[in-house]
């Protein structure tokens, strides 16, 4: 990396910025102006660079001073950054909120990490000094949180011979905690805070085959269209749908280890109600506060529209060295559509030829770099760890054929489409069967016959299938009246709303439905095809459709999810037998003495 180079301001458009800067590289990061505005190189020709600052350039002057910082955008690792809210370039908001008001000063520089906090470092003592180290080895560990304890490991990119290695005791993030003598003879220090730039994924052993869901106590998602562990998803909806809801019903309810929340480019008050209401959340895994394992980055609409851009890679970078701890990661991003747009306002400030709706050329390609960062791996240190990414994206008109929405599509293995029409319908998660996709149905099947129920691939492919017929019928019918349809077809339509109301539809308000778990899951979908199973069956025998279609125990099934919480799930297991009673019944009626058994014979 350069010296610390002086130089100056040529000229300003916008966040873009020319500069005199003999000596600094592509992808420095710069201090701008008497403000020390942050900046990154993006472009150089020879001894003047083109640099995007992450802050207003308003005010600004040619000729004001510009200093390279000898690195590249980076973020600071180590513990304490579990709760913390950062903004777009990991500055902590709630000490800058109490440096300089809510409005954010320009140039503050407030480290990431915390200088003065210790923690109580217990020493690996099973490594005596002259031990070879290696990347990813255990000098030892903090509890960072209460419910996530934080090993701190040897650099991805150092290796050697330990020569000191510091007792138990309790140190700073800066305090020194191991020395290494390199192979080329140098002593490199190690602390608890490690660097790394952001836009270089961090590396690992080797990348492992996705094999677990990554549950989110959301039926339509882990059910019907399943996420796995370092798989990586998108939620393209149209405004208003319900993409940042279902994303925060992710970040609280997911089986991930920790949740790492990129708020980018959407409105301040999205994210201030996770900051009002997470801490006082409770993680279902652990029964401790939210925050815990919760980590946020806020950039706004009403912070500059570059700073989105380096949110993304701050996130992810975070969420790989968690991984690199040996956890499952999922992180969020709502959303990458505001992500795009700071794409395509500096392409078009560099006179970058546009290519589809504005958006540089390199937009897949950037995109497809971003999600290939997910992943099931073994880490350096040799544990199972993972990220998952999930993006919202906020196609213009709710237009899915736009390019942003488009690519994700290609890239992407889980896809949750929401729709306007089930939107205004209030029927969320407004999640369409008909749009979305998942990759991993195959992949998740083992997990879910050997964990909840080997019947969940048949019911979640013939539940699928009754929607489909339903709709395909209900174009019918809106074609040429209900009159048109058959029995049989009629009760389609019955067994399908069951489905839809009883399954699909879930009201993140409510108390006792907001998680479901996989077993929960899987007894309402039984439950649901039995009533529709025992409905076609009486059919066959002639019983009329309407005398099926005005059975009370439809509607008591469609409010079964919220009558019993997922801890409730015993009880659940008490309306089979009243299902079968009320079909034995209208049996009995219609002259089958002794119900089902008999009927079975006819
Ligand atoms: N699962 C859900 N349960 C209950 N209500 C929901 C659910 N999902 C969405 N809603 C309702 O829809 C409203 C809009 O949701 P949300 O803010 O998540 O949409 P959005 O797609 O993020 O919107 P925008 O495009 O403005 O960012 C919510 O305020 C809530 O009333
Ligand atoms: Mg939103």
């Amino acid at each position: 990396m350069s010296e610390i180079s002086p130089g100056h301001l040529l000229t300003i458009n916008g966040p873009i910025v020319t500069v005199h800067l003999p000596g600094v590289h592509n992808g420095e990061q710069v201090r701008v102006g008497h403000l020390n505005l942050m900046g990154e190189v993006i472009r150089l020709d020879q001894a003047q660079a083109t640099v995007q600052v992450y802050e207003s350039t308003e005010s600004l002057r040619p000729g004001e001073p510009v200093q390279a910082l000898g690195h590249s955008l980076s973020v600071e690792l180590g513990p304490g950054l579990m709760g913390q809210i950062f903004d777009g370039v990991q500055r902590p908001l709630t000490k800058i909120f109490a440096a300089s008001g809510d409005y954010i000063a320009r140039g503050l520089n407030i480290p990431s990490l915390d200088r003065q906090q210790v923690w109580n470092f217990t020493s690996n003592n099973r490594l005596p000094l002259g031990t070879p180290v290696t990347p990813g080895m255990l000098l030892g560990k903090v509890q960072e949180t209460l419910a996530i304890s934080h090993p701190i490991l040897v650099p991805p990119d150092c290796q050697g011979e330990l020569v000191e290695l510091a007792h138990a005791g309790e140190y700073t993030v800066e305090h020194l905690i191991a020395k290494v003598k390199t192979d080329q003879e140098e002593i490199r220090s190690i602390q608890m805070l490690q660097r790394w730039p952001v836009r270089i994924p961090r590396p690992y052993l080797k990348r492992d085959h996705a094999v677990i869901p990554l549950l989110t106590g959301q039926r339509i998602l882990d059910t019907f269209f399943p996420l796995l562990k370092g798989g990586k998803a998108a939620v393209p909806g149209p405004f208003g749908a319900g993409k940042t809801m279902l994303q925060h019903q992710i970040a609280r309810w997911s089986n991930a280890d920790i949740v790492i929340y990129v708020g980018c480019g959407e409105r301040g008050n999205e994210l201030v109600d996770i900051l009002e209401t997470f801490p006082h959340l409770t993680d279902p895994h652990t029964g401790r506060s939210l925050m815990e394992r919760t980590l946020l980055i806020a950039n706004t609409s009403n912070m500059p529209v570059v700073a989105r851009e380096a949110s993304i890679y701050v996130g992810v970078t975070i969420a790989e060295y968690y991984r690199d701890l040996g956890y499952d990661v999922v992180m969020v991003a709502d959303s990458t559509s505001r992500w795009a747009e700071a794409l395509r306002e500096v392409g078009g400030r560099l006179g970058q030829m546009p290519v589809e709706e504005g958006y540089p050329a390199y937009l897949s390609s950037r995109l497809a770099a971003f999600y290939e960062r997910a992943g099931r791996v073994t880490t350096l240190n040799g544990t199972t760890a993972s990220v998952t990414l999930i993006g919202a994206v906020s196609p213009p008109g709710g237009d899915f054929s736009e390019p942003v929405t488009s690519h994700t599509k290609e890239i992407v293995q889980t896809f949750w489409a929401l729709s306007k029409e089930l939107a205004d319908a209030r029927h969320y998660p407004s999640i369409d069967w008909n749009e979305s996709f998942s990759g991993y149905v195959t992949l998740a099947q083992p997990w879910w016959a050997q964990h909840i129920d080997s019947h969940w691939l048949e019911y979640r492919n013939e539940s699928l299938k009754l929607l489909a017929q339903a709709d395909e019928l209900a174009r019918i019918v809106n074609l040429v009246g209900p009159e048109a349809l058959s029995p049989t077809q009629r009760w389609v339509l019955t067994g399908a709303a069951l489905i839809r109301e009883g399954l699909l539809q879930q009201n993140a308000g409510d108390e006792v439905d907001s998680f479901c778990s996989p077993q929960k899951q899987m007894l309402l979908l039984s439950l649901m095809l039995q009533i529709y199973h025992q409905g076609v069956k009486l059919l066959d025998l002639g019983i009329p459709v309407q005398q099926l279609s005005d059975l009370p125990i439809l509607a008591q099934a469609r409010r079964l999810k919220s009558k019993y919480s997922s801890a409730e799930v015993e009880q659940l297991g008490h309306f089979e037998p009243e299902i079968r009673a009320a079909f034995d019944k209208i049996l009995l009626e219609y002259g089958y003495e002794g119900g089902q058994e008999t009927a079975k014979g006819v």
